[in-house]
């Protein structure tokens, strides 16, 4: 039975395809996100919609797409927009991407530990400003990642592809999450499992890759950051409110911590102002899986998904609660 399929922001041609052999596609193909009143209105009558990281799936959208409503599919492996529970009660499905962003994200985290531990963003600043700069035995130094611990918070799939490589510019794994991997993996990355209070105080480089739920909101505090070293960084490449953004600012103004390298924000797309002055803190507008081959492979499994479920089938990465 073909359904009505409503694409809330513009996808790559090829899930596009790929939905309009399962329905009839509503596709919305402006770059950033409906406003609340522009994505209920856009969702009244769908049978299934692809839905984007800003969009906001509640009560109040659920009552706007109406009881017809079977699947949403979230283009994002993160679906702290959606809250499954009210889904679930109204028998609707929802569905991620996860496997297809591993790599472009741990990419992105490794990218951010090398730019803070090496000060590159500094480094691109003074080319560019041009103010003049020469090179002497203690210009702009860094800290080396060879020997350097790395604390992975959350070895999941993103973690573990972080590790990976990691392990290959010569770092240590630490690691911390709510259970152990198995050992074959720990034995792989030669990773040791250690509670979170001591991963914060022994790492080097704190690396954050658990989800943003309700017990992760807010994980990194100004009491927590107090427990990292004076010499340590931190990355956060899950999402902006797993840290506390001001305590950070303040924490790395004052030296509490030496730097961070952030690619999501609290208040996205607004950043701390007290981060904007920091030259410690590297900044990039949430390009974690921003490729091209990634954001396509994100949106055809979301494609996938939405289909299926159209087709009677089961969704190939359903979220479960
Ligand atoms: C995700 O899929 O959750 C990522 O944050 C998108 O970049």
């Amino acid at each position: 039975m073909p359904g009505r399929i409503v694409v809330t922001g513009r996808v790559p041609e090829p899930a596009l395809e790929l939905l309009r052999e399962a329905g009839e596609v509503d596709a919305h193909m402006q770059e950033t996100a409906l406003s609340v009143e522009e994505l209920h209105a856009a969702v009244a009558g769908a049978d299934a919609v692809l839905t984007l990281l800003s969009d906001r799936v509640d009560d109040a959208f659920l009552e706007a797409a109406g009881p017809q409503l079977r699947v949403v599919s979230n283009v994002a492996v993160g679906y702290n927009n959606i809250d499954v529970a009210a889904c679930s009660a109204r028998g609707v499905l929802v569905t991620n991407t996860p496997g297809v962003l591993t790599d472009a994200t741990a990419d992105i985290a490794m990218a951010l530990i090398l730019m803070v531990m090496r000060r590159l963003g500094e480094g691109e600043r003074v080319i560019r400003s041009q103010t003049g700069w020469r090179w002497h035995m203690h210009y702009m130094l860094g800290a080396s990642l060879q020997g350097k611990t790395l604390g992975i918070v959350g070895m999941g799939q993103i973690g573990t592809a972080t590790a990976r490589r990691a392990r290959a510019f010569g770092m240590e794994i630490i690691y911390s999450g709510r259970r152990r991997s198995d050992e074959e993996l720990e034995a792989e990355l030669g990773a040791t499992f250690f509670g979170f209070d001591d991963l914060l105080a022994t790492s080097d480089v704190v690396s954050l890759h658990c989800p943003l739920t309700p017990e992760t909101h807010h994980l990194i505090t100004t009491q927590r950051l107090a427990q990292m070293r004076s010499d340590a960084y931190l990355v956060n490449t899950t999402r902006g409110p797993v840290v506390d953004e001001g305590a950070l600012a303040e924490a790395l103004r004052t030296g509490v911590i030496r730097g961070a390298g952030l690619d999501v924000f609290e208040h996205e797309p607004d950043v701390h102002p007290g981060l904007l002055e920091l030259e410690n803190a590297v900044l990039i507008p949430h390009l974690g899986s921003a490729t091209i081959e990634t954001r396509t492979a994100m949106a055809v499994l979301a494609a996938r998904n939405a289909a299926a479920v159209l087709s009677g089938e089961a969704p190939l990465t359903p979220v479960t609660i």
